[in-house]
């Protein structure tokens, strides 16, 4: 039976952190960490996010400032917004809630955040660096699938590693990251051939492709790491992983659950990488 490790224990430790660090720059008398959240429209799964970050925010005793903008906003106005929270000298991380509805160029306004506020790690700037070694913001749900592989005892160094799926939020910059750490990775995509023969070979599997319970026990090598990114609602309603985890769990030897698996580390990063933020502009 695999061990099963939840993203929302390893959350609380690493918030206990960073509410320590926090109050510790109160107490001194500093300017508190910001972050700004814009939501654009009435997409309730993207509320449900952003009142999630905001909650966080609050927990650790961060600032957060949430810019709610109808779905009717033109491009001009939600660049002029960005440009606004870009200038503020109390805001660190500024963050846009994807996706944004139709009629709005998402690439345009990453592009205009500031790299060095761009706590989601999307802007060019940031990618670049993550692909070139270099230190920048890197997206907040692939560095919570690191940080749980880290918690598992395991170092990718040498290890077979496949990722399921290539999306610029999860897929290609988890692969970045895990060949960063020496891993030898492989990307799967829908045009894959052979896909569960290729999933087998792994040491570390992370699921990242949004189809409920796709990965089965055939597609999982005896002890291997399964790192599960699927958020999906099944034919119930109920909330499922990429992983059929009933089917896999007696097989691998590490499994994160959906939910309480990566979702609550993908917040968590997000406030670490606020504070990163802060302290680089804090100097
Ligand atoms: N929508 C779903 N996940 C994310 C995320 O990590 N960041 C942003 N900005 N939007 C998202």
């Amino acid at each position: 039976m695999a061990q099963v490790i939840y993203g929302s224990e390893v959350s609380k430790d690493i918030r206990s952190e960073l509410s320590e660090q926090i109050a510790a720059l109160r107490a001194s008398g500093r300017r508190m960490p910001k972050l700004a959240v814009i939501l654009v429209g009435e997409n309730p799964a993207s509320l449900s996010y952003v009142t999630g970050k905001e909650k966080a925010c609050t927990q650790v005793g961060m600032e957060s400032e949430l810019i709610k903008l109808p779905a009717s906003t033109s491009q001009e106005e939600l660049m002029a917004v960005v440009r606004r929270l870009n200038a503020d000298p109390n805001v660190d991380g500024i963050l846009c809630q994807l996706p944004l509805p139709d009629g709005l160029d998402s690439a345009q306004v990453i592009r205009e955040i500031r790299p060095d506020k761009d706590v989601d790690g999307f802007h060019p700037i940031n990618v670049g660096k993550l692909h070139l070694k270099e230190d920048g913001f890197v997206p907040c749900t692939p560095l919570g699938c690191m940080e749980l592989l880290h918690r598992m005892g395991i170092n990718p160094a040498g290890k077979r590693a496949v990722v399921l799926g290539r999306s610029n939020l999860v897929g290609a910059p988890v692969a970045r990251l895990l060949l960063n750490e020496n891993a030898t990775v492989t990307i799967c995509h829908s045009k894959t051939e052979n896909l569960p023969q290729v999933c087998a070979e792994a040491d570390i599997l992370i699921a990242a492709v949004g189809r409920a319970k796709m990965v089965t026990a055939d597609y999982v090598k005896e002890g291997a790491a399964v790192i599960d990114v699927g958020i999906n609602r099944s034919a119930e309603g109920k909330l499922v992983g990429d992983v059929d985890f009933a089917s896999v769990e007696p097989k691998a030897g590490f499994i994160t659950p959906v939910p309480k698996g990566v979702g609550p580390m993908t917040i968590t990063m997000l406030l670490k990488n606020t504070l990163k933020a802060y302290r680089q502009h804090e100097g």
